[in-house]
């Protein structure tokens, strides 16, 4: 069976494993002007949620509610998730993997913050490397580059979903030194493009991962898919 990868702007990812649909930061329409669709048009068996920023968990609570899907996080944002009324919940913890039913899953670190939109304290921010069908990807979500993603790179990386929009996040030049970090086979550039503060040139930004580091960039527009 393969794996895909869909972009739903900004942060937001979609994986399609073995037919369940895995949503890493749900965020659309009306609120994420980078995207096409609106929550309502989207099921997901399962929802991971980097931390808890107003534009990752967004719409995590309307298509969990809708479609019974599993929430993954850490353990704050997981309580928080069952306080609102959802406890289909999996907490799981910074350098903890769990084997779900789609594939391994583990949490890594993520130098950010995690503040719920409700004041609510929402644990650390973190990353997801994940085995999906033998293909291993890494979801940085919202960070700075860090050295130790060099240890991430150990994992012999399919993909690598890093942003590069700057000013909340590592900017162009930082996330490239993050592919040289990782070294993935492929990397998808996110997190760019929604508001002025975030906008970069994604293209010119896969011509440098071409030409400076041994991995290849895939550009994709907002619903656009990538076969791994
Ligand atoms: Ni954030
Ligand atoms: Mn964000």
């Amino acid at each position: 069976m393969s794996v895909s990868i869909t972009w739903h702007g900004h942060g937001t990812v979609s994986f399609l494993v073995g037919g369940k649909r895995v949503l890493v930061d749900p965020f659309f329409l009306p609120d994420n002007p980078a995207a096409t669709i609106e929550a309502d048009a989207i099921d997901a068996e399962y929802i991971l949620l980097t931390h808890g920023h107003g534009d990752h968990v967004a719409h995590a609570l309307s298509i969990a509610q809708r479609c019974n899907s599993l929430v993954i996080s850490n353990f704050e944002i997981c309580n928080w998730v069952a306080a609102q009324g959802h406890d289909n919940v999996h907490a799981q913890h910074i350098g903890g993997g769990f084997d779900h039913p789609f594939g391994r899953v583990k949490m890594t670190i993520a130098f950010h913050g995690s503040g719920l939109p409700d004041g609510s304290y929402g644990g650390m921010p973190g990353g997801f490397l994940m085995t999906l069908e033998g293909k291993n990807v890494y979801v940085a979500g919202d960070t700075a580059v860090y050295s130790d993603m060099k240890l991430i790179g150990r994992a012999d990386l399919d993909l690598a979903v890093v942003p590069i929009g700057d000013n909340f996040t590592m900017g162009p030049d930082d996330a490239l030194l993050a592919v040289k970090l990782l070294e993935p086979k492929v990397v998808i550039p996110y997190h760019f493009g929604t508001w002025p503060p975030i906008t970069q040139d994604a293209s010119a930004w896969g011509q440098r991962v071409l030409d400076e580091t041994r991995s290849r960039a895939v550009i994709l527009k907002p619903e656009e898919t990538y076969y791994l």
